[in-house]
């Protein structure tokens, strides 16, 4: 099984996926977790650019670009051997992140964002993703407090907004995907739900 977990920024993904992998290990799964962009040597180094806070001049097309080659990588090098060794990959960011950022943020044309990350994935679809939804200037904020700020997190509130209105949207479109989960609440709270959502998922699989 091929989960991914997505949302804005601060919305808990990076924070909760360790906890996850233990509860999940300890009920005797295989797990394997991984995120983007990064999760392999020459993705990491992909991750470095896109993060650069000096890189101002880039491009929203280089930017979408560099989040292809970074993600073709992992799937082909981590996410597909994994699964076919019966592993559960759990994914911090994929590609719907492309279609929320740089499609929905960036305004970018969504067929061709589309397109690209149907290319980069090799066609590769998650089989469970959990939105965790958290109110822009709350995730804004979270993220500020740790020393985590990326170029990205630096994008205006109003961009931020368009990512999380985006995310909203495409769970109405594949609301048999996705999974939302209120991660305004309290950690231990969000962490609880997501337990439960994964859990139900794995037991019906
Ligand atoms: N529900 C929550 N309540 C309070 N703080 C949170 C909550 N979820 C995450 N945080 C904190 O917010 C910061 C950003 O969380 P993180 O997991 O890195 O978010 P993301 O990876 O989605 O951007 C971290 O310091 C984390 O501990
Ligand atoms: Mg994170």
């Amino acid at each position: 099984m091929f989960i991914t977990l997505e949302g804005p920024e601060g919305s808990g993904k990076t924070s909760h996926i360790p906890y996850l992998v233990e509860y999940l290990r300890e009920k005797g799964y295989i797990v394997f977790p991984t995120r983007e962009p990064g999760g392999t040597s020459i993705g990491e180094q992909i991750r470095e650019v896109i993060h650069d806070l000096k890189n101002v001049e880039m491009h929203a097309r280089t930017e979408t670009l560099l989040y292809q080659a970074a993600r073709a990588q992992i799937v082909e090098q981590v996410i597909q051997p994994r699964l076919a060794d019966g592993a559960i990959v759990i994914s911090d960011r994929y590609f719907d992140s492309t279609i929320a950022y740089q499609g929905y943020g960036h305004q970018q044309d969504l067929e061709q964002v589309r397109a690209l990350v149907k290319y980069a994935t090799g066609g590769l679809m998650p089989d469970l993703t959990i939105l965790l939804d958290v109110d822009v200037e709350v995730g804004l904020k979270r993220k500020k407090k740790d020393n985590e700020w990326n170029r990205l997190d630096g994008y205006t509130v109003e961009f931020h907004q368009r990512v999380r209105a985006g995310y909203l949207e495409m769970v109405k479109q594949e609301p048999a995907r996705w999974v939302v989960v209120d991660a305004n609440r309290e950690w231990n709270e969000v962490q609880a739900g997501l337990r439960r959502v994964i859990l139900e998922r794995l037991q019906q699989s």
